[in-house]
């Protein structure tokens, strides 16, 4: 298999988290998959100056887990900003953003804020935590002081979509646009199939409802980006970007070939070889991927993963069109450059 050499490095800082939303992927692949591994700081150092070294471009911090619980976050950004990154991503449940806010607005150019309801209690339903009316005070609090001191960041908030909540959509960008935000982006929920089927939640696969309901929403104008969910398609083409543009790793530094897997040491470490992002058992998976033919062939996580349906619809306020992108993370969108 040709390596390409990735463009993209997720880094998750801890494995500590302050919530237990239902949906969470990593609760999905292991109930009790919380602990209190943190990324040893000077590690952390070492990993990211070898990938920027090696030619990484744009680094996403996060966790397996909830990444403001970092307590060397400032440090980890402060010394990736000197690295010159072309852009610093973070994603966050936004409980513990108001901590933050100075070094935020100083070292990250771009932060995704899980926000899953547009009221206390369907967020209350969605994350199981009572913690709505403090997220959205502290999304206030970090666009008031964007805008006090002319701040460029941009800022997002996430929404996880589900057959279940649909009807979520549209309440959800009126309070983005309330928010004053740069974005707001849905994910279609992922199930992995490996785990136990959770019974309220289903992901939303492509039907003439769906393409109608979206059709609706696409024929209005709005004042931020929006990114609607890509249903779950038959996959006739079997490329998924995640798997051959980014580099994943774990607090301890054990490797996972897609940010829909958690690292593990069966994927190799970083101590005993900085490359195995595209050795070993990653790259049987990824050889083993470019050889499937049916979704049948696909690994259990990929076979319902929106990282290969279509692109998704996106709204850009500036040029005021709906069009289309192919995302090349899926849990925080980023886009290909081209647009069709
Ligand atoms: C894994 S979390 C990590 C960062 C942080 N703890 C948070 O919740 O934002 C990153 C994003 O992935 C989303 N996510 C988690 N599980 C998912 C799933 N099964 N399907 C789709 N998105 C999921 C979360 O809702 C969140 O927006
Ligand atoms: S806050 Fe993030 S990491 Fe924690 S349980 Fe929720 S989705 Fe998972």
């Amino acid at each position: 298999m040709q390596h390409i050499k990735p463009r993209y490095m997720i880094l998750y800082m801890t494995k500590r988290c302050n919530m237990r939303c239902p949906h969470c992927i990593f609760r999905l692949y292991n109930k009790d998959c919380f602990s209190d591994e943190d990324l040893d700081v000077s590690f952390g150092k070492q990993i990211i100056s070898y990938y920027k070294h090696y030619g990484i471009k744009e680094l996403y911090l996060t966790a397996e887990g909830e990444p403001l619980l970092y307590e060397h976050l400032p440090e980890i950004l402060s010394f990736s900003k000197n690295k010159n990154f072309e852009r610093i991503h973070l994603n966050t449940n936004g409980r513990l953003l108001q901590k933050y806010i100075n070094s935020i607005l100083e070292y990250v150019d771009s932060i995704y804020i899980s926000v899953d309801g547009y009221n206390r209690e369907t967020y209350k339903n969605h994350r199981e935590s009572d913690a709505f009316a403090r997220v959205i005070k502290n999304i206030n609090k970090l666009v008031k002081a964007r805008k006090k001191h002319k701040n460029q960041l941009f800022i997002s908030i996430a929404c996880v979509i589900h057959q279940q909540n649909l009807n979520y959509i549209e309440k959800m960008i009126q309070l983005a646009n309330n928010l004053n935000v740069n974005r707001i982006e849905f994910y279609n929920f992922h199930p992995i199939q490996t785990s136990l089927p959770i019974p309220t939640c289903t992901p939303v696969y492509q039907s003439i409802e769906t393409t109608q309901y979206f059709e609706t929403i696409k024929s209005k104008q709005y004042q931020m980006e929006i990114v609607l969910p890509a249903p779950v398609s038959d996959k006739k083409h079997f490329y998924c970007e995640n798997l051959f543009n980014w580099i994943v790793i774990g607090a301890g530094g054990n490797y996972s070939p897609c940010c829909q897997i958690p690292p593990h040491k069966k994927f190799g470490n970083f101590h005993d070889d900085p490359e195995y992002f595209f050795k070993g058992e990653i790259g049987h998976f990824k050889t083993k991927f470019t050889r499937a033919e049916s979704t049948s062939d696909l690994h259990g996580s990929c076979k319902d993963c929106n990282g290969l349906s279509p692109e998704n619809d996106i709204f850009f306020p500036d040029m005021r069109i709906w069009t289309k992108r192919y995302p090349v993370s899926n849990y925080c969108y980023s886009f290909t450059p081209s647009i069709t």
